[in-house]
């Protein structure tokens, strides 16, 4: 059976000044992952927050907390945001040098491993390491910024990606410009975890934009 489709708002989009709040309020609208994009400036030319901010938001919420570094090196960093209370931990495949010992690292700090790939990145590597993945994140935009349009020719590598997992248990998410426009797009190429910033956080209707996409994800 398909897996269950999830919802996952990116806190990019939230009220820094007030992410405790945030984080309360999207949980209570009905997320079921919180999203949390790590950024340094290196690997992305945006800085948004570290691991003393997961740690901040952990007591805010019960729900996974999907933790998305998009960060170069990054193994020096895996153990701090392990320790600060992440459920899954996403890498970049480039983010290396060695994506099959950081995949090692993130398992061996008792958290689900995850590997993104960005607009170019080919999926094929990823052949060598499923065995090591809970998580494969396609992402439909450049990483670095919310609020941009999503890349139509993803839908494609989310397919293929899907044929890749086949029966395993990998959860396949899309993050970037997800909208109820959209969202049915990506759950029918294969996708069962929705990542949205804008399209949660617009006019502050959390629960309703929510179910909005849950809807749109899940229309047969
Ligand atoms: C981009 C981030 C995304 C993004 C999602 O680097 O990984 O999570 O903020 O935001 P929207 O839904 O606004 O594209
Ligand atoms: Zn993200």
């Amino acid at each position: 059976m398909a897996n269950p489709i999830l919802i996952a708002p990116s806190i990019l989009s939230a009220d820094f000044a007030k992410l405790g709040e945030e984080v309360r309020a999207i949980d209570k609208a009905g997320c079921d992952w919180v999203h949390v994009d790590v950024m340094d400036g290196h690997f992305v030319p945006n800085i948004s927050i570290g691991p003393g901010v997961v740690e901040a938001i952990r007591p805010h919420t019960r729900k996974p907390l999907d933790v998305h570094l998009m960060i170069a090196p990054v193994d020096p960093y895996i153990e701090a945001f392990a320790k600060a209370g992440s459920d899954s931990i996403t890498v970049h495949a480039e983010a290396g040098p060695h994506l099959d010992r950081s995949l090692q690292l993130i398992r061996a700090a008792g958290k689900r491993a995850g590997v993104s790939l960005t607009p170019q990145t080919t999926e094929t590597g990823l052949a060598y390491v499923l065995d090591r993945l809970d998580l494969i994140l396609v992402m439909s935009v450049n990483p670095g910024f919310g609020g941009q349009k999503f890349i139509p020719a993803m839908l494609e590598k989310i397919a293929r990606v899907r044929a890749m997992i086949g029966t395993r248990s990998i959860h396949l998410e899309v993050d970037g410009g997800i909208t109820a426009d959209n969202a049915r797009d990506c759950t029918r190429a294969g996708a069962d975890v929705l990542v949205a910033g804008s399209a949660v956080f617009k006019g502050g209707k959390y629960a309703e934009n929510i179910a909005a996409i849950r809807a749109a994800a899940t229309k047969t």
